[in-house]
């Protein structure tokens, strides 16, 4: 270890145990990001009709050990997958199996890799085959509120920008107060773990807020349910789904606020296409 980049040498902000990345260490959660943008296009493309879950999960362990990376979740917890794939009324946390799935199915996919010590974390959303389009529009409220969050990681903002940035973006579109958001899981803090302070909620949220700074880097993952917002917990202690039995969409991304604005590091563009659309500046305009 020769430079100050190394993962075990991380600065903690005091008052807040927040993770302060300098700009090479935010370069190399990039890379780990990047690992973790790929294998969600390569499991986007294998979705189709007939495969399992279980396919999906051997794609993506393979695809993050050839890049050299760890798949974070395997183990976590106990966790005996390297993704989540949630199908329909799941949420989050769906455990790769047999389950096959069918045409019409929507299903949540969530990643992890730990590369060169650094953790990147997204989940993408997928249609099986045709889907109905009320559920498509499901996904793309909760696309479009990742993204309106994602836009509010500005060095000298407040964390509730995000929270208050999603649940505003879901509430204004037609039908949006419909739609519920869920409260028992949230976003989080990223960089040397997966979890790390603090946490970032998918709602607004009254109060003081912490500062938003240079060098933070943001797990945002707004899960939208097409009704009602409570969740519980299968028998298996993972997979958390709708108490109505009503569908459910998860996205998320990775995203490092410098001062050129917003990073997304676990989308391939680093954002810049939606963030020129959202007339947002960011750094992933002029790198790649
Ligand atoms: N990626 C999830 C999150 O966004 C965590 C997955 S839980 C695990 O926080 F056990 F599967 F790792
Ligand atoms: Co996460």
């Amino acid at each position: 270890m020769c430079s100050t980049s190394s993962a075990s040498e991380t600065v903690f902000r005091r008052k807040d145990r927040v993770e302060v990345k300098s700009a090479e260490q935010i370069a190399l959660m990039r890379e780990a990001g990047l690992v973790v943008a790929r294998t969600l296009a390569l499991l986007r493309d294998a979705v189709a009709p007939g495969i399992t879950t279980r396919f999906l999960d051997v794609i993506a362990e393979e695809s993050i050990r050839s890049s050299g990376a760890i798949p974070s979740f395997l183990g976590y917890h106990g966790y005996p997958g390297s993704i989540c794939a949630s199908v329909n009324d799941e949420v989050v946390h769906g455990i790769p199996g047999d389950r096959v799935l069918l045409a019409g199915d929507q299903l949540s996919i969530d990643c992890g890799a730990i590369l060169a010590g650094w953790h990147g974390d997204a989940a993408i959303t997928v249609s099986v085959g045709e889907v109905d389009p009320a559920f498509l529009e499901l996904s793309r409220v909760t696309e479009e509120a990742l993204w309106a969050g994602l836009a509010k990681a500005q060095v000298g903002g407040k964390l509730n920008d995000i929270g208050r940035s999603v649940e505003d973006s879901v509430r204004a579109q037609p039908g949006g107060a419909a739609y519920g958001i869920v409260e028992e899981y949230v976003g989080h803090g990223i960089g040397t773990s997966m979890h790390m302070e603090p946490n970032v909620p998918n709602y607004d949220v009254t109060g003081k807020s912490l500062g938003l700074i240079e060098g933070m880097a943001l797990a945002v993952e707004p899960m939208v349910c097409a009704g009602q917002r409570t969740v519980r917990t299968l028998d298996d202690d993972w997979t958390v789904v709708t108490v109505d039995g009503l569908r459910a969409c998860h996205w998320e991304h990775t995203v490092a606020l410098t001062t050129e604005g917003p990073w997304v590091l676990t989308a391939l563009d680093g954002g810049a296409a939606r963030f020129a659309a959202l007339g947002v500046a960011s750094p992933a305009s002029t790198r790649a």
